[in-house]
């Protein structure tokens, strides 16, 4: 087995060299198709400190700079729709395919176009270069993974003090799930597990709880009832279905619930998870608080597995910081996952 090392976890220029293979190189997830879903909408998209605007132009989407070629400010905020970008400052003028149409006062009017990356469509996912090669449908996971009358309810991002890695291995493994997680522990039944694997990706899929009346945490027990109360006695087979695709890239089902998330490491020891939430519009006007008690639960559990990354760091951080290297064994079903990433990382180096 190749473990990733000890300093691997702590040093910037093995960081540095992990983001110009698996970052730079990789699979690069841009943002959703529901994120921009009429010809000129706009969003702002939070990776790389709001550098690019995803932008819906009709037949295509696009990546566009979000940064004025003129003094170098910042264009567009939030979300919204455009035929025009305007920049605060001087008020040099753009059309929604970026090209610059006027700059006040210049004479001749200068020529320009903002940095453009078009972006190619998987499952409703974009993507600046390759899509993933994985097969949903050949995975059982087309009628789960399925964005049709959904929409985008929004993003939320978490900053954590470890190494992205970390977080990576703790989303694919559930071994931890019992010990960590007094509420999910009850709502999923984690050696009920079905694993699959590919190149690009591991799929995780977790059957439902058993008894969703056994006592648990508020949040859970608020979140079942809502989930006994909607389903009723036809209460669906899995709990959870989480794909990790590699890099950074997490597509997961919950009833009713569609998140995609991407982890980008800043620096060995920081890193952040941009959380994005999608919903089906109907059954949300229906009923708002079923989603809100399934997105307290959702928090619940995210708070806990960085409890569980925080321990990971510290305990590393020790062995690191007097130059010792330790692995220990991986348990081949509950941490299956965790095996595939390291494979994936061997490979990149
Ligand atoms: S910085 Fe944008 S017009 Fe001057
Ligand atoms: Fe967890």
């Amino acid at each position: 087995m190749n473990h990733p090392s000890i300093k691997s976890y702590f040093d910037s220029s093995i960081c540095q060299a992990e983001i110009d293979s698996m970052f730079s190189k990789g699979l690069s997830y841009a943002g959703h198709q529901l994120m921009v879903p009429d010809k000129y909408a706009y969003q702002v998209l939070p990776y790389q400190h709001d550098r690019y605007v995803l932008f819906n132009q009709g037949e295509h989407f696009e990546l566009i700079s979000n940064v004025c070629l003129h003094r170098q400010a910042k264009l567009l905020e939030g979300s919204g729709r455009a035929r025009n970008i305007v920049c605060k400052v001087h008020c040099w003028g753009y059309d929604h395919l970026g090209t610059l149409k006027g700059a006040p006062q210049f004479k001749p009017q200068p020529q320009g176009q903002l940095d453009k990356t078009p972006l190619n469509a998987w499952n409703g996912l974009l993507f600046k270069g390759r899509t993933p090669n994985f097969d949903l449908a050949e995975h059982g996971l087309d009628t789960y993974i399925n964005f049709d009358e959904y929409f985008y309810a929004g993003c939320e991002s978490a900053q954590y003090n470890f190494n992205w890695k970390t977080f990576v291995e703790i989303y694919l493994e559930n071994y931890h799930v019992s010990s960590m997680h007094p509420g999910l522990r009850h709502y999923v039944t984690p050696d009920e597990l079905e694993w699959a694997f590919g190149d690009d990706f591991s799929v995780q899929k977790v059957g439902l709880g058993k008894n969703l009346q056994k006592p648990t945490t508020p949040y859970y027990r608020e979140f079942q009832d809502a989930l006994v109360k909607r389903f009723g006695d036809a209460l669906p087979k899995y709990g959870a279905i989480w794909c990790f695709i590699y890099p950074n890239i997490m597509i997961e089902w919950y009833p009713d619930v569609l998140v995609i998330s991407t982890i980008f490491p800043k620096g060995p020891r920081q890193c952040v998870n941009h959380v994005e939430f999608y919903y089906p519009s109907a059954l949300y006007q229906a009923s708002p608080d079923y989603f809100a008690s399934e997105k307290q639960a959702y928090m619940e559990t995210a708070a806990e597995d960085e409890q569980a990354c925080l321990l990971l760091e510290q305990g590393r951080e020790a062995l690191y910081l007097s130059a010792e290297e330790a692995h220990g064994p991986i348990e081949g079903f509950l941490e299956a996952g965790v095996s595939h990433f390291y494979a994936f990382l061997a490979k990149q180096s």
